[in-house]
């Protein structure tokens, strides 16, 4: 079998499982690490959104093949806390809005909403209405409002 080694939420972890394994069912099923939800299984829910090396990215569509031992994946579980907290501003934000309704598609919302805000960051200025309306993520529950709301006060 062969063998994966890559950094999940700051730690290296290998495992033996077959090269076209997508990472989503290595995460879950292997790790034990379920933040990252399925949902479609195709990249188009976004569920399971997680970051690879800081950007979000879909485990569901990423063979582990595809990572090396310098790639860091990052689910929600691995989102650093503010100093002195227990949560990232992200999900305090998400907490104070209440956004959550059955929650199933929450973390990777969370994470999508993390890498947006870095994103603009890196580029030098506050996250805009334009990164509100490129999210793809689908909530059956419709929290859409909410989530746009916390997200600005999470940037924040
Ligand atoms: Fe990965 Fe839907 S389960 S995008």
């Amino acid at each position: 079998m062969p063998q994966h080694t890559f950094i999940l939420n700051g730690k290296p972890v290998t495992v033996d499982i077959e090269d076209d394994v997508r990472l989503l069912w290595v995460l879950r099923d292997v790790l034990g690490v379920t933040g990252p939800k399925y949902g479609c299984g195709l990249g188009v829910c976004q569920a399971c959104t997680s970051h690879i090396n800081g950007k979000a990215f879909n485990p569901c569509s990423v063979p582990v093949k595809d990572l090396g031992p310098a790639d860091e994946v990052t689910t929600i579980e691995g989102l650093p806390a503010t100093v002195g907290r227990d949560l990232h501003p992200m999900q305090e934000a998400w907490l104070e809005y209440d956004v959550a309704q059955c929650g199933y598609c929450q973390p990777g919302q969370i994470m999508t909403a993390v890498a947006k805000v870095r994103r603009a960051r890196e580029e030098g200025r506050e996250i805009d209405q334009a990164d509100l309306d490129e999210i793809r993520n689908i909530c059956r529950c419709g929290t859409y409002n909410r989530i746009r709301e916390a997200i600005t006060a999470g940037a924040e």
